[in-house]
């Protein structure tokens, strides 16, 4: 059984403060950080790049889950390795050649992760679930934070999960948009063992971040 972690996005921090906001995600318990990084082109919205990610590393030693909503990504996939991304996760329908994209990754030694948005279906990385070491189940049309969870992508989940344990493979499972209190136990359940969240960390109960973490970990 996989521990369940969590991975807070901080697209939804104070983006005036991030340094600062990052140690208080790790003081909270936060496992990673999940840093999502959008192009204005794969998606509607436009944050940060490498030199950014290079600056924020010094403020904590948990592992950058960063998230890549760029296209194209592979000429881009040295710069986030060189900022200090530690997981790279990529959309397949941003590189021309996914497996060139893959081996292109795991030759820069990070771990390697491919992102299915809501309405891609999991036969697009079938061939590759032996060489990735997460697969990023996107639960809402990337771009935004605070957006609502769309609760049908969890068959995906399950099939991820069947396919993960009958071929004896040992990728994560991360999920992303819109969980909180209320979904992230039917989430877990359904076999998601790393659960992104923006909203709900920073600007649940007050935002108390530790509580939050606690709360999506203990469901
Ligand atoms: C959306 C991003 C998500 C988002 C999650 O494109 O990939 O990581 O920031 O934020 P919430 O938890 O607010 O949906
Ligand atoms: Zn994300």
């Amino acid at each position: 059984m996989k521990k369940i972690q969590i991975s807070p996005s901080i697209l939804s921090a104070d983006f005036s403060n991030l340094g600062e906001e990052i140690q208080k995600l790790e003081k909270a318990g936060a496992d990673m950080i999940h840093v999502d990084v959008m192009d204005g082109h794969f998606v509607p919205n436009l944050t940060i790049g490498p030199p950014v990610i290079k600056a924020l590393k010094k403020y904590t030693s948990l592992v950058f889950d960063v998230h890549l909503m760029i296209s194209p990504v592979h000429e881009y996939i040295e710069a986030y390795s060189d900022s200090g991304a530690d997981i790279i996760t990529i959309h397949p329908e941003a590189t021309d050649d996914l497996n060139a994209s893959i081996l292109k990754i795991k030759e820069l030694k990070k771990k390697v992760g491919v992102s299915l948005n809501p309405e891609t279906k999991i036969d697009t990385i079938l061939n590759h679930l032996n060489k990735i070491d997460l697969v990023l189940i996107m639960s809402v049309n990337p771009g935004f934070g605070g957006q609502k969870f769309m609760p049908e992508v969890l068959d995906k989940v399950k099939k991820l999960k069947k396919i993960r344990d009958e071929s004896k493979l040992n990728f994560d499972i991360e999920i992303d948009g819109g969980i909180n209190f209320e979904n992230s136990k039917t989430a877990i359940e359904a076999g998601v063992n790393i659960l992104v969240s923006g909203t709900t960390v920073f600007k649940s109960n007050n935002g108390d971040i530790k509580k939050n973490i606690e709360l999506l970990k203990s469901k």
